[in-house]
């Protein structure tokens, strides 16, 4: 026996890339080094305690250890549905536009297998969420076109550029990996093009309440009912870990995602799906964040701001996201060469090129260090060394 060969469909995709840089980062570790990290994106805070005790006090109700359904708890879908109405104004279905996802990574990847035949085109930005061009394009056999986004267009797509007749396009605000953001009537000009092309518009909005400055995500569903939309507890509420999203649209996109889920998984846990009731419920009438998620949002500007103005400081030019986690710039050289030099200085980093080949040059750094943390990594950086 030699080992087993990965089928075709799998050795296509590159390795994840954290799998890829991990290496490097454990190899410093492993000397016993202190590495700051602004590496992946998770939280390092936490889940609001009152979303912790609910799931406790869920998981405990026999009913609620039993499998869950592929479309998701109807409490939790009209908690979504309630939702949308508070945070966006818009009215949507519970019962045929709305699915619970198993956090939206998983919707994302099983929206094109429900909806993308071989040999057909689908559109990713790049650069982007790697899951659009990777996995989701590769498992369905289609061809995945990568329109550039570019940073004189604030980085935001630009329908002209995208091909013709392509099934689907996935879509990005607030951005990873680059913290743009954009408004309502961009949506509409995106999901009006995706109408006159016949091509599915997916918007992934899982950061949509990761906003600061007063600046608020809009959905694509208030440009239209013509598309799906991916949202998220993972960043909202510090919830990566419990793997819970809804995925709000079109029914009979909704109705595709269902059918596909329903061979693949059987639900996100019932328990979980209560507590994201509780969580959502948090929000007011008005669809104002509740005080805990502000005080996160809080947390998280005041590190952007430190560690934006650090880097402006060492001579780069970066923007201040509206969105997101994530501080984005350019560092002069290639995205790979910097990342190793950070390393070398106990920080690690995201090169901007394993988002796509056209963000060659840039970095992304997640702001889940706190602002100490944040101001020894930029003394590190300006004095060139670890010590
Ligand atoms: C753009 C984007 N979409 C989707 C996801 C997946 O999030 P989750 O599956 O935790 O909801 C992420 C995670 O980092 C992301 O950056």
């Amino acid at each position: 026996m030699t080992g087993y060969e990965q089928a075709d469909r799998l050795r296509r995709i590159p390795p994840y890339l954290y799998a890829r840089l991990a290496p490097m980062f454990a190899e410093r570790r492993a000397r016993g080094w202190d590495m700051i990290d602004f590496g992946i994106g998770d939280p390092d805070l936490c889940t609001p305690p009152c979303i912790v005790e609910e799931m406790c006090r869920q998981a405990a109700v026999g009913e609620n250890q039993k499998y869950s359904t592929s479309a998701g708890e109807r409490d939790l879908r009209i908690a979504v549905a309630d939702w949308y109405r508070r945070r966006f104004g818009v009215d949507v279905d519970p019962d045929t536009q709305v699915c619970i996802t198993i956090g939206s990574k998983e919707a994302v990847f099983n929206i094109a297998q429900a909806f993308v035949d071989p040999g057909e085109t689908i559109i990713a930005p790049s650069p982007g969420y790697p899951v659009y061009s990777g996995a989701a394009a590769a498992f369905t056999g289609a061809e995945c076109v990568r329109v550039p986004l570019r940073p004189e267009r604030d980085w935001l797509l630009d329908v002209d550029e995208c091909p013709q007749g392509a099934r689907m396009l996935y879509l990005n605000y607030p951005n990873n990996p680059t913290g743009a953001t954009c408004d309502a009537g961009y949506l509409r000009r995106v999901q009006d093009w995706c109408r006159d092309n016949g091509t599915i518009m997916c918007y992934d909005n899982a950061y949509s309440e990761m906003c600061y400055d007063g600046y608020r995500a809009p959905s694509a569903l208030e440009a239209g009912p013509d598309c799906i939309e991916f949202g998220s507890f993972s960043k909202t509420f510090n919830m990566t870990g419990y793997r819970l999203g809804y995925a709000v649209g079109h029914p009979d996109l909704v109705a595709g995602l269902r059918k596909c889920k329903g061979q693949t998984d059987s639900g996100a846990p019932i328990f979980v799906q209560k507590a994201g009731i509780a969580a959502l419920g948090m929000y007011g009438e008005d669809g104002r964040p509740p005080q805990a998620i502000v005080d996160n949002m809080g947390v998280y500007s005041e590190r952007r701001r430190v560690l934006v103005e650090g880097l402006r400081e060492l001579g780069f030019d970066v923007r201040m996201p509206k969105g997101t986690f994530y501080v984005w710039f350019d560092c002069g050289m290639s995205s790979f060469e910097f990342t190793e030099r950070m390393a070398d200085l106990g920080v690690i980093v995201t090169p901007g090129s394993g988002f796509g080949d056209s963000a060659e040059g840039y970095i992304r750094m997640t702001v889940t260090e706190p602002v100490e943390r944040i101001r020894t990594a930029l003394e590190r950086m300006g004095r060139g060394s670890y010590e």
